[in-house]
């Protein structure tokens, strides 16, 4: 027989429903009772880890015995989506290369927030271009900043080391240039972002859904892209409100070719596919 997907709308057990609405509550990431599988996966390693043979055991300990605090950073890692790659969405790094920075004021310094980083590729793949930009523009000066709720992915970011597969989306110069090829602990071949690359990168762990983001309010672009999927409409409105309270009025605002439709702030004009200028303050 074929298998089917499960596409259960059945809420499942007290202790199921109640994990997914803390996963929904502390991470805005929307969890249907269909996704009740995905989450029965993805916990898999962490209760087997701490010696549960299944999920219901370990939500037994997580409510009952008040283990919330101590788990919800393996929760929060395991139930994101971190898939991202480097030079993704290719049309948005040719509009920032060839359009936003050529345009850039070099008395002030360049503000890049990426901000739901995974593990990194957004803010190097930027870094890149930036560093480019500044071999031709000395006087150019920038700063990145990449957050994202997952401490561990952010971990992963701050390293900077990724194997030769992930590698293969960047082009063979700037490989040549930002990475140092090396082997990771099994003997696989990776390359790390060099030193003095890194450096221009901060990664920080940040919430999207509680607004109110101690960062700086004339960030000249702001990348919000492929997590706004996730969350629910008012999530959504909100986040996107938040993020562009922190782009200067001239600044940009990008999200992921199939969120466009979700930005409705009334600040933000469209410019491009998925791009959007900051008109008004
Ligand atoms: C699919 S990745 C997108 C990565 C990158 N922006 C890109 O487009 O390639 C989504 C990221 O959003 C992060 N995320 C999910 N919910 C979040 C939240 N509430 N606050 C901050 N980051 C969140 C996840 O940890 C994950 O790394």
């Amino acid at each position: 027989m074929i298998p089917m997907p499960n596409t259960s709308t059945a809420p499942g057990s007290d202790l199921q429903v109640r994990f997914r609405d803390l996963i929904t509550r502390v991470t805005g990431i929307q969890m249907p009772a269909s996704k009740q599988n995905m989450i029965d996966g993805r916990m898999r390693r962490r209760y087997s880890t701490l010696g549960h043979s299944d999920l219901e055991s370990y939500l037994k300990l997580l409510f009952e015995e008040d283990r919330i605090q101590q788990e919800l950073p393996h929760i929060v890692d395991l139930m994101s989506t971190n898939k991202t790659d480097f030079f993704r969405e290719p049309a948005h790094f040719h509009l920032l290369r060839n359009t936003i920075l050529p345009a850039h004021n070099t008395e002030k310094p360049f503000k890049f927030w990426s901000a739901a980083s995974s593990s990194g590729q957004e803010a190097y793949t930027t870094a890149m271009l930036l560093a480019e930009y500044q071999r031709v523009t000395p006087s150019f000066r920038y700063g990145i900043l990449g957050t994202d709720i997952s401490p561990n992915i952010l971990e992963e970011a701050r390293a900077g080391v990724y194997p030769q597969d992930v590698l293969r989306d960047v082009p063979e110069g700037f490989r040549e240039r930002y990475f140092v090829p090396g082997q990771d602990s099994r003997g696989n071949p990776c390359g790390r972002v060099v030193e003095n690359l890194r450096k221009k990168v901060r990664f920080e762990q940040l919430n999207l859904i509680h607004g109110n983001f101690p960062l700086d309010k004339d960030i000249d672009v702001a990348f919000l892209r492929n997590v706004l999927i996730y969350f629910d409409d008012a999530t959504q409105c909100k986040v996107v409100s938040s993020v562009a309270d922190h782009v200067k009025v001239g600044g940009y605002f990008f999200v992921g070719h199939s969120e466009s439709m979700i930005v409705r702030d009334k600040r933000l004009k469209q410019i491009a596919a998925a791009v959007f200028r900051k008109e008004k303050g």
